[in-house]
């Protein structure tokens, strides 16, 4: 295990440096895999130790590494101490016990491998309601839903498996003067049936064509004012055809999340926070917190030297509430009913101020939980679309995604025979879409191309999957051969070797995910464990080998095949068995 060679280490440090073990936990790195044979494992950067005020700060870095160094013994665990470039100090474990302790997880079928490390003792583990995907009713579901689905379903994969319990929300876009054209248009020219049989499209299409016809209709632009104030007076005629959109609309968004394989756990909308946006502007108004401006609105200075340089606008002229009057209700609301050990909220970088505003506005009204929300926002994606046209609903992207994968697949030759190629076309083309969309820093925009990201070369989705396939089908073919014992010195080549020396890192990866909540470290390193295992399945063949070289093989490829699983899941792709 992982964790047993940086406990041993960090013990040695521990004792020569009269610190806790502890302090050197997060200290200790695992090397990058060199090409060199014999390359150090683990080291620590002098710069860390001195940071954290164990060693002086001051002196030459490189002679203190030297120093240090030399006070550190080797031991059974450790057969080599030395000193890198830059004031590290590098350690190299014994090749055997490498081999032997990391290996030992992967004998039993579920391996918890990387994730209970002790690099996570320090870090609290609580409730996490992490908010993300929130479509808005009739609208289009455009790219930056797609990603908020695919990132937030990745840090609620992170978060659970780290040990927290996280709650899932969909926050729809249910409620707001929309749903005045949109219950006007659908009285003028809606049909039920058409409602029945494919409700997106009706809903969407209702919507853009009341919008065009309120451009120079005035009966129109009167009849949703009017159809909006009913709702807001909970008309019961008004509220049970909206009841009826709503519902419709939540149960298509179920299935086709479904197919992604994203579950949420609650379902909530803006609807939900009307009364409470009532609520939190008298609780403003009390608080003394409450502007009103020249044209009628009422306003909270949000400016850091509360000088109204920056406000938020929280109430129109006309008493109705506005998107952030509900966010704030919504807020505290959540914060009642789940409490909350932190909020993540994931949505494009366009709403970076509104989130910003709503913290703010939460802590003036003496809410210190405030400081446990989070906005993680992302860039925009430009040119995601499909043979039909532009992106309207999440279906098309899965369809699309599926079609296009299903053809790259009959094209190649080395596609095998599988039970249902449709859906494996869907999971390794949705995969490619994951990796291009985490390969680089989240809050940067990019340009979508389904041609780049559907290669089978190179750094993408289709080739995660591609070697998850080829091991798989190893084990399988293999599976009678799988021994419970396995003799380590038969893993001593540098292929092998470079693995488990790469594994070494997946804990640390983790951990630096869960600090910063970017998908592109997990990325990263999968795709250089594919590239290590594409290289090992070359020079270290199974068939054809003495039993127990196979064997011993074979428990090298399975702990990679199991650590690639389940990195690939957090991402929130789903491992294909053949391809
Ligand atoms: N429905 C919104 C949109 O499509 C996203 C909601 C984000 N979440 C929130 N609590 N405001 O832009």
């Amino acid at each position: 295990m992982a964790c047993f060679f940086r406990r041993s280490i960090a013990a040695k440090l521990a004792r020569t440096l009269h610190q806790p073990e502890d302090v050197f936990i997060p200290a200790l790195h695992a090397a990058p895999v060199s090409k060199k044979r014999q390359s150090p494992d683990f080291r620590v950067p002098v710069s860390t130790l001195r940071m954290k005020g164990i060693l002086p700060s001051h002196g030459d870095a490189q002679l203190q590494a030297e120093a240090l160094a030399n006070e550190l013994n080797k031991d059974n665990v450790v057969e080599e101490i030395s000193t890198g470039p830059g004031g590290m100090i590098t350690f190299k474990v014994h090749r055997k016990l490498l081999v032997e302790k990391m290996l030992e997880p992967f004998g039993e079928e579920d391996a918890k491998f990387g994730f209970n490390s002790e690099l996570f003792n320090t870090v609290k583990k609580g409730k996490t309601l992490v908010e993300f995907s929130s479509p808005n009713i009739a609208k289009k579901f455009h790219a930056g839903h797609l990603r908020s689905t695919i990132i937030g379903n990745f840090i609620a994969n992170l978060k659970e498996s780290l040990g927290n319990h996280v709650i899932r929300m969909n926050y729809l876009g249910d409620w707001g003067m929309q749903f005045g054209l949109l219950g006007a248009g659908f009285e003028q020219f809606g049909s039920q049936e058409k409602l029945n049989v494919n409700p997106l499209q009706h809903l969407f299409d209702v919507y853009v064509q009341a919008n065009k016809e309120a451009e120079d209709n005035k009966e129109i632009q009167l009849a949703a004012r009017e159809f909006f104030q009913k709702l807001e007076q909970h008309d019961s005629q008004a509220m049970s055809l909206w009841q009826q959109f709503r519902e419709i609309t939540v149960k298509e968004y179920q299935q086709v999340y479904k197919r992604l394989g994203v579950p949420f756990d609650v379902y909530s909308g803006e609807s939900f926070h009307q009364e409470q946006a009532r609520e939190v502007v008298q609780l403003l108004q009390t608080r003394g917190l409450l502007k009103t401006t020249e044209r009628g609105t009422s306003v909270v200075d949000v400016s850091a030297e509360g000088d109204m340089s920056s406000c938020s606008t929280v109430l129109r002229s006309d008493g109705t509430s506005l998107y952030i009057t509900r966010d704030i209700a919504a807020a505290i609301d959540r914060k009642e009913k789940f409490n909350f050990d932190e909020m993540i909220y994931v949505t494009d970088k366009s709403q970076q101020n509104h989130f910003q505003h709503l913290f703010h506005i939460l802590r003036l009204m003496g809410h210190p939980w405030a400081e446990s929300c989070r906005h993680v926002s992302f860039g925009l994606v430009q040119g995601m679309s499909t043979r039909r046209g532009e992106v309207v609903f999440l279906e098309d992207v899965l369809d699309e995604a599926r079609a296009r994968m299903l053809h790259n697949m009959q094209q190649a030759t080395t596609t095998k025979e599988m039970a249902d190629p449709g859906d494996t076309a869907e999971k390794v083309g949705m995969s490619a879409l994951i990796v291009q969309d985490f390969r680089g820093p989240l809050e940067a925009d990019y340009r979508f191309d389904w041609d780049r990201i559907l290669q089978a070369q190179g750094d993408t989705g289709v080739f995660l999957q591609y070697t998850h396939a080829r091991l798989r089908s190893l084990i399988r073919t293999n599976s009678t051969m799988a021994a419970k014992e396995i003799d380590p010195s038969l893993l001593l080549e540098h292929r092998s070797i470079a693995i488990l020396q790469h594994l070494l890192r997946f804990d640390e990866v983790l951990y630096q995910s869960n600090r910063d909540l970017q998908p592109r470290h997990l990325v990263t390193f999968l795709t250089k464990l594919s590239h290590l295992v594409a290289s090992a399945l070359r020079e270290l063949p199974v068939k054809g080998s003495p039993d127990n070289v196979a064997q011993a093989r074979l428990r090298l490829f399975s702990g990679a095949c199991s650590v690639l699983a389940s990195g690939m899941r957090i991402l929130g792709i789903k491992p294909v068995e053949k391809m």
